[in-house]
């Protein structure tokens, strides 16, 4: 649990309601037709489903059957057929949005790009006829490693066109880590740039391709697609790699949409879990479609003169659905952007909103706490009167974050929508619909309609208001993950056998502690589980555990959050030493290195304890808990009785 602690919701009461003016023209206008929307959809979910579906998406061939659900296995809208990048291209050039923005994209450098819905749809088509002539057929995979550029976007459309999944892997991760992640996904080929602007400097991208790929470590992968960004020096292997530029010469601008069944692949996205390496997590094509369009439309009440913000990186689920995928098949003007505050420009973001009178912005709260604390002077000096929506994603946020993000960016007229949500369900989960619900500060409110949340305990009873359970959903909904590529019974293990099912019904376990006040609204509180959320990232306490064991000084390692005032929380590694090994200075240095080269910089531990042992139970378990509140500072309390050797713990005190 990071920022939000029990006692201060319990001690929330503000409400905010929407304005009359927001809520007149919003999509959802009132909270009695929110109700009516739940009310609809559970009455009958797959009516309403296929409703939506017949009503916001373009299908090549109408499905046959709405759901077929084979606990915990999902299939919607078989034989259908659908393609995602016509929904998001195609579409709309039949409509005046042939010639609006669809993306408008600033570099960290200050170059920016425009690209209209006619001209991202060439590009994507192009992009696509250089993947076929490469060899990439519908059903391979094809990695990509990008910076925040276009060609990010039009990589993963143009996958999605020809009916090859794609697997991003957020550019900010390791060689090692792009390599395993490859390797799982099998991955035919790999897009990916020179470099990219990471806070005035150049980081190598295709160095990390070259390095991930040496040694003929990944087989699958035949071709490397390089796009032209930073002008840095790199290495072309002749027959392997390829300058997007040379290939997009005089290629076809027609590439007509692969019509796909429902069911088939869209993408592989890895995440952390509690166990293991991290799980590549599969999407498909119509479900992922309808829900992240109609969770775009709803939430972010889209409207077409709207320029929507999402601050995202591409390598994470928010990018794909809410830059990318939910925008896009709305016709939306969707933004991009390479950059983040640095030194040299604390102010970008505002600077940004301003230059391109940004009226949505997505946010995560991190990314707020880090503005707070560079001062309300940046954003005071910009003109930010164009938003009016404004959104947070990605860990819980604290009230004090949420007032300040209400009053000093929205000025105190935009709702903000909390929005909870997971790389597995695919869209938003949990969220105001900002002109139906009044928003309290720190809490996600209350579900999206068709979707049946609960706070529940183990045995998958609902709690009573106000008491702390586990964040749960009851059925089955379009967006929600099919499986773990290659490992369908950790699917089931990890989501849907904690919450043991009852008369063939299943609930999903979302690894999220939460509570529902009086009024029904879900105030989340963070994982329960070994995974740790550093600045809205997320990470496994295993990975990082194994990536410290990986080196030769470490004997044991055993990694913890620990709360942290603007990233949430903070990696705690304790380490034990290999006998030959001495704790040093210049050892935590290199150990924290090693974990940023394993994996990447998003993991490296804030602070590293050498320790002669880790508390264990007699059967050998890490007492984690006990750590918790040693690298929190906390006295430790609770039951210690099955602490094989009290003395370690003695031992961990006096080290702090
Ligand atoms: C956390 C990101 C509180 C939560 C979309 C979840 C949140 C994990 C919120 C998923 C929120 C996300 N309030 N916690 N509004 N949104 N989380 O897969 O712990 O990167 O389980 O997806 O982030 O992280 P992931």
């Amino acid at each position: 649990m990071s920022q939000v602690t029990i006692e201060s919701i319990l001690q929330e009461k503000r409400l905010f309601p929407p304005s009359a003016e927001f809520s007149q023209s919003a999509h959802i206008k009132s909270l009695a037709e929110y109700q009516q929307i739940c009310a609809r959809a559970q009455a009958d979910p797959q009516k309403f489903w296929a409703e939506l579906a017949e009503q916001e998406l373009h299908w090549f061939q109408k499905w046959t059957t709405v759901l077929d659900w084979q606990p915990p296995f999902a299939k919607w809208f078989e034989g259908g057929k659908i393609n995602i990048s016509y929904n998001c291209l195609d579409r709309h050039l039949a409509t005046w949005r042939k010639n609006k923005a669809a993306l408008i994209w600033e570099g960290e450098p200050g170059d920016s790009r425009t690209l209209t819905y006619a001209q991202l749809h060439r590009e994507v088509c192009q992009m696509a006829n250089v993947l076929k002539q490469l060899g990439v057929q519908k059903g391979d995979r094809v990695g990509i490693y990008l910076p925040m550029i276009p060609e990010a976007a039009i990589a993963m459309l143009a996958c999605a066109r020809i009916g090859a999944a794609h697997t991003v892997v957020f550019g900010g991760f390791s060689a090692e880590a792009l390599r395993d992640r490859l390797v799982d996904g099998q991955a035919k080929l790999v897009i990916t740039a020179d470099g990219g602007w990471r806070k005035d400097t150049a980081v190598p991208l295709k160095a990390q391709v070259d390095k991930a790929l040496a040694d003929g470590s990944v087989p699958t992968v035949k071709d490397v697609l390089v796009v032209r960004r930073t002008a840095q020096q790199i290495q072309m292997e002749p027959g392997r790699d390829h300058w997007w530029h040379d290939l997009q010469q005089g290629v076809s601008a027609n590439c007509p949409a692969e019509p796909m069944d429902s069911e088939d692949l869209l993408f592989i996205l890895y995440t952390s879990g509690s166990t293991g390496k991290p799980k590549g997590v599969v999407h498909t094509t119509a479900g992922y479609n309808l829900y992240t369009h109609i969770t775009t439309k709803w939430i972010f009440d889209l409207q077409d003169t709207d320029v929507y913000w999402c601050t995202a990186d591409i390598g994470w689920i928010t990018g794909h659905s809410y830059i990318v995928y939910g925008p896009l098949s709305n016709g939306a003007t969707t933004l991009m952007y390479e950059g983040a505050p640095r030194p040299s420009n604390p102010g970008c973001m505002w600077d940004v909103i301003e230059k391109h009178g940004v009226n949505i912005f997505y946010t995560a709260p991190t990314a707020i706490r880090a503005f707070i604390k560079m001062g309300e002077h940046l954003p005071n000096a910009r003109n930010l009167s164009s938003l009016r929506l404004l959104g947070t994603v990605g860990e819980p946020i604290n009230p004090e974050a949420w007032m300040w993000y209400y009053r000093i960016i929205g000025g105190e007229r935009c709702p903000i929508v909390d929005t909870w949500w997971q790389t597995e369900t695919g869209g938003i989960m949990v969220t105001p619909l900002p002109g139906a619900i009044a928003t309290k500060p720190g809490s996600a409110t209350l579900p999206f309609p068709g979707i049946i949340a609960d706070v529940v305990d183990l045995e998958g009873n609902n709690v009573p208001a106000n008491e702390g359970g586990y964040l749960a959903v009851r059925h089955p909904w379009p967006g929600m993950m099919r499986t773990v590529f290659g490992d369908p019974d950790r699917f089931r293990r990890t989501y849907w056998e904690h919450i043991p099912p009852k008369d063939g019904q299943y609930t999903y376990f979302a690894g999220d502690g939460a509570r529902r006040d009086e009024d029904g609204y879900f105030w989340v509180m963070g994982r329960v589980d070994d995974v740790i959320n550093v600045a809205g990232h997320r990470l496994g306490t295993m990975e990082i555990e194994s990536a410290l064991v990986s080196h030769p000084a470490v004997a044991e390692a055993a990694v913890v959050g620990k709360p942290d005032d603007l990233k949430g929380e903070e990696i705690v590694a304790f380490v034990t030493l290999e006998g030959t090994f001495d704790p040093s200075e210049e050892l935590n240095k290199e150990l924290k290195k090693h974990v940023v080269q394993e994996i990447g910089a998003i993991a490296r531990p804030g602070e590293i304890r050498f320790t002669e042992a880790l508390p264990k139970t007699r059967s050998g378990k890490i007492m984690r808990r006990l750590l918790r509140s040693l690298a929190s500072g906390q006295e430790v309390s609770g039951d210690t009785s099955t602490l094989e050797d009290r003395s370690v713990l003695d031992k961990l005190r006096e080290g702090t």
